[in-house]
């Protein structure tokens, strides 16, 4: 789960509940509104201020379009510069290499592929279409970038899901893009990543004799089989924890479970046989561990009843997807009510972290040769696919921040709403760039008499491709001090 620890970059259900139930999570994330974030500021030091271009009418040019600005606006020109880089679609990129493997595991005649949506929508498309509550987590702009109030960079390719049930142009479809989402940085996060969605659908009016259930079997019946062993403990669906929808059959939807979950179990069998094989082609003496998968019952607001999918791997349960049975309301506002069926979105970075054994998620983004080089020609011939071979590990720079809240500020004990932790993240990112590994909070307390609090954290400066100098990683971090002042009004210790 993202706001939990695996944080598997997808609104996974236990985290939504979690929302829903107002408990907050285990890292603490207020969900609070964040008025403090100018990155203006720093687009004068960045070098790639120039691809967010401003003018003083408080437009921005994007992708080769003029949005109008507000105050809701807080895309750093960091983002902006790589939202043209589309790794999902360039050859031989391991990310690109992932999603070509799990189309494969689809078939085009059935599945129409999408790889190339732009990213900007409206938040209608991003979150009203799919059901989201308007005091959902996920709107805050704390978690997502905006350009204006109507208007964000997708968080997820669900935002597409709407539109392209309205096409109604297949009975399945498949949409890899990239998505952004404010957040941590440590070797699994970043703020951009890719994901893949699918759904699978069957209209009342042209299966044989109306009959759904009987529909979907068959075609489940035809999928290929698989010899992982899968723990699915959990009924198709229960009335409290994971409801049948009003319109559905309780056999349509147990068949379209099926279906589902058939088809997605043939994608990671199909990942982990060719990790297999790469991690037999680098050690001949390579000890297979038995792959243990399992279902788990899960909460979004567009499916129901709805499932992640975790993998056991190296020790703990890693999420991998989210998905269900779509929400009936999408496919009657996409004007195909005739039709149901399942979704499902995987997080790719992830999957491919697995595949190739890609330590850092930072490495996805870098154009070293000495990564790039060690996948070309894998997309023509997937069987020469390779583990990912570490360049040298560069040393490490520790780098401490002391710091008091303001005092008016939620969090250290006064009534306002205007810190969150992922303003922090995206300071540090704005001025290290990918030359921080990870930023974690070691200290906090809260002072028994003034009720203020302070924070502190631990900054790794360190970089995938060369050594930083000390000189270069305290440089960073002066600059870091500075802007924390200046965008938090924290006051340093
Ligand atoms: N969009 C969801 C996420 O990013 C994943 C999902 C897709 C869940 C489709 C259900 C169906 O977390």
């Amino acid at each position: 789960m993202r706001a939990v620890c695996s944080r598997a970059q997808l609104w996974t259900g236990r985290e939504a509940l979690k929302v829903l139930i107002c408990l907050g999570n285990a890292v603490s994330r207020p969900y609070k509104i964040c008025t403090q974030c100018r990155y203006s500021s720093t687009a004068s030091q960045n070098p790639f201020s120039s691809f967010l271009t401003t003018t003083p009418s408080s437009k921005v040019d994007l992708q080769g379009q003029s949005y109008e600005k507000d105050d809701w606006f807080n895309l750093p020109p960091t983002i902006a510069s790589q939202i043209a880089r589309k790794l999902h679609v360039q050859k031989d990129h391991p990310i690109s290499i992932t999603r070509a493997i799990i189309e494969s595991k689809f078939p085009s005649q059935t599945y129409k592929y999408h790889n190339d949506f732009f990213p900007i929508v409206s938040t209608l498309q991003n979150f009203d279409s799919l059901g989201f509550p308007l005091d959902h987590p996920g709107r805050s702009k704390t978690d997502t970038y905006y350009i204006n109030k109507g208007t964000v960079l997708r968080t997820h390719t669900s935002a597409h899901q709407a539109d392209v049930f309205r096409r109604n142009e297949s009975e399945g479809f498949l949409i890899s893009a990239d998505v952004y989402r404010r957040d941590a940085i440590d070797r699994s996060h970043y703020p951009i990543f890719h994901q893949m969605e699918a759904a699978r659908v069957w209209d009342r009016k042209t299966v044989p004799n109306g009959d759904i259930a009987a529909a979907v079997w068959k075609d489940m019946e035809a999928l290929p089989k698989h010899n992982m062993t899968v723990e699915d403990p959990n009924p198709p669906m229960h009335p409290e924890r994971n409801p049948l929808q009003k319109k559905h059959l309780e056999d349509e939807a147990a068949a379209i479970a099926a279906h589902l979950k058939r088809s997605l179990e043939l994608v990671v069998a199909e990942i982990f046989s060719r990790a297999k094989k790469a991690a037999i082609m680098a050690n001949p003496d390579f000890a297979d561990e038995q792959l243990k998968v399992r279902w788990v019952e899960a909460y979004f607001p567009f499916t129901s009843p709805s499932w992640e999918l975790e993998i056991f791997w190296q020790g703990d349960w890693l999420e991998v997807l989210g998905s269900g049975v779509v929400a009936q309301d999408i496919m009657t506002n996409a004007g195909v009510p005739s039709q149901i069926g399942w979704a499902f979105g995987i997080g790719l970075e992830r999957i491919a972290m697995l595949l190739f054994e890609i330590p850092d998620i930072r490495l996805f983004w870098s154009q070293d040769e000495r990564f790039l080089s060690q996948f070309r020609g894998v997309m023509d011939n997937l069987d020469s696919l390779k583990r990912f071979v570490p360049f040298s590990k560069y040393p490490a720079c520790y780098k401490d921040v002391a710091f008091w809240l303001r005092s008016s500020s939620s969090a250290a004990g006064g009534g306002g709403s205007t810190f969150h932790e992922n303003d922090i993240m995206e300071i540090v990112r704005d001025i290290g760039g990918d030359n921080v590994e990870d930023v974690v909070k070691f200290d906090e307390f809260t002072h028994p008499k003034s009720g203020r609090k302070s924070l502190c954290y631990r900054i790794n400066y360190r970089s995938l491709e060369r050594t930083l100098t000390n000189e270069e990683a305290n440089s960073y971090h002066e600059e870091v001090r500075k802007a924390l002042v200046e965008k938090l009004g924290v006051e340093l210790r």
